[in-house]
C-alpha cells in the first residue's frame, strides 16, 4: 500500500466516524448560481475554487443536470476523496489540484468556455481541522504546520519561531482580531528562547496562560486563525479569486463567495461594490446571506459563514497584464 493509499484508508475510516465536512448553505449557494442562466437555467460550466470534499459540487451538479463543475483545491488528500465523492458524475465532474491564484493560469491553460459561476467557499476544511497532524487545531495535539497546500515552505512553527515581536502583534491582531495581541507576541518571544514552538497544543497552552479562559471560545482561538491566514496567504489568495470571477465569468455569470471571517466579508463587500462602479458586476446580495437557524443548530461551524454573490454584466474586464 503507498503512502498515499494508506493516509487515504485513514481518512475514509474518519469520514465514516464523526468528522465529515458538512457543506454550509448549500440551498442558498445552489439558488445563486443555479440562476447564472437566464434562457437556460441548467446549462454551463461551473468552478468550484474550494471543492474541498466535494459537497457543494455534488449538490450543484445534482440540482442543475445541464452544469458541470471543474472543482480545484490546493490540497491533495481532500480533492481525492473528492474524486471518490463525485466520480457518479462522470465527465461533469473535472478535477484539478490548484491554489485559487493559480486559477487563471488553469483556465488558460484548460481553455475553458466562459464560466457560468465560480464559487469560493473560504477557510478552512473539517477534514483539515480534524485532523491533528495537519497543525490547524488547538485542541488536537499535531506539528505547528496549518499547510493546506503541503508543498507550500512556510509552516506556521516557521512565523511562530522567526517573525519578530511587532510582526506577530500585527498578526495576530490584524488577521485574528486578538485585542492582546501584543501581551501574547511578548510571551511567545519569550518562551521560544527557551524551546521553540514545535507543536499546536504547547502555543495553545502558552496563549491560554497569557490570556486565561473567558467566554465559551478557546483563548487561542484567534492566534492559531491568524497564523493560518499567514501559513496560507489567504488575504492574497481571495483578490485572486476576486480577479478571475471578473475575468472568467460570461455576462450573466455568478460569482459567489462564503467567508468566514469579517474582515474577509468586508474585502468582498468592497470589491463588489467597486466593480459595480465600474459597471462589471451587479450586486445580487445588498446584505451578505447568513445561515438560518434550523442550519446553526445542525452544524455550528456554520455561525460565522456569510455569502455575498454579483452577476458579471456584459462590461470588459479590467484585463491583467
Ligand atoms: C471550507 S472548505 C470547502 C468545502 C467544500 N465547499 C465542500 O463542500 O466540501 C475549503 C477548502 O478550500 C481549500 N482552499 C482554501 N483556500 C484555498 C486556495 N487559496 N486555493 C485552493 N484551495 C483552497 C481548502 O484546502 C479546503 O479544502
Amino acid at each position: 500500500m503507498s503512502a498515499l493509499d494508506a493516509s487515504l484508508a485513514t481518512w475514509r475510516t474518519v469520514m465514516s466516524q464523526e468528522h465529515v465536512h458538512i457543506p454550509v448553505m448549500v440551498a442558498e449557494v445552489v439558488e445563486l448560481l443555479g440562476g447564472s442562466v437566464e434562457a437556460d437555467r441548467t446549462a454551463g460550466l461551473i468552478v468550484d475554487a474550494t471543492l474541498g470534499a466535494g459537497g457543494h459540487a455534488a449538490h450543484l451538479l445534482e440540482s442543475l443536470p445541464g452544469a458541470s463543475v471543474l472543482g480545484t483545491d490546493q490540497d491533495p488528500q481532500v480533492l481525492e476523496l473528492a474524486r471518490e465523492r463525485l466520480e457518479p458524475f462522470g465527465d461533469r465532474a473535472r478535477l484539478a489540484r490548484a491554489r485559487i491564484s493559480d486559477l487563471s493560469t488553469l483556465l488558460r491553460k484548460l481553455r475553458v468556455e466562459p464560466l457560468a459561476g465560480l464559487l469560493m467557499d473560504l477557510g478552512v476544511s473539517s477534514l483539515q481541522l480534524d485532523r491533528a497532524e495537519r497543525g490547524f487545531s488547538f485542541q488536537l495535539d499535531g506539528p505547528l504546520d496549518m499547510r493546506m497546500d503541503p508543498e507550500r515552505e512556510r509552516t506556521a512553527a516557521d512565523i511562530v519561531n522567526r517573525w519578530d515581536e511587532s510582526d506577530l502583534a500585527d498578526l495576530f491582531y490584524f488577521e485574528g482580531g486578538e485585542t492582546r495581541s501584543r501581551e501574547v507576541a511578548r510571551a511567545v518571544v519569550e518562551a521560544r528562547k527557551r524551546t521553540p514552538f514545535r507543536r499546536t497544543v504547547g502555543l495553545a497552552l502558552l496563549v491560554e496562560q497569557v490570556l486565561g479562559r473567558r467566554g465559551k471560545a478557546h483563548p487561542a482561538t484567534r492566534v492559531f486563525q491568524a497564523l493560518r491566514r499567514a501559513v496560507n496567504e489567504e488575504g492574497e489568495e481571495l483578490l485572486a479569486g476576486l480577479r478571475a470571477g471578473e475575468l472568467f465569468l460570461r455576462p450573466g455569470g455568478v460569482l459567489t463567495v462564503i467567508t468566514f471571517h469579517s474582515g474577509e466579508d468586508g474585502v468582498v463587500k468592497r470589491h463588489l461594490a467597486e466593480g459595480a462602479r465600474r459597471g462589471v458586476w451587479e450586486v445580487l446580495t445588498p446584505r451578505p446571506l447568513e445561515p438560518s437557524r434550523a442550519e446553526l443548530r445542525a452544524n455550528p461551524r456554520a455561525r460565522s459563514a456569510r455569502v455575498r454573490a454579483a452577476r458579471r454584466t456584459s462590461e470588459a474586464a479590467e484585463v491583467e497584464g
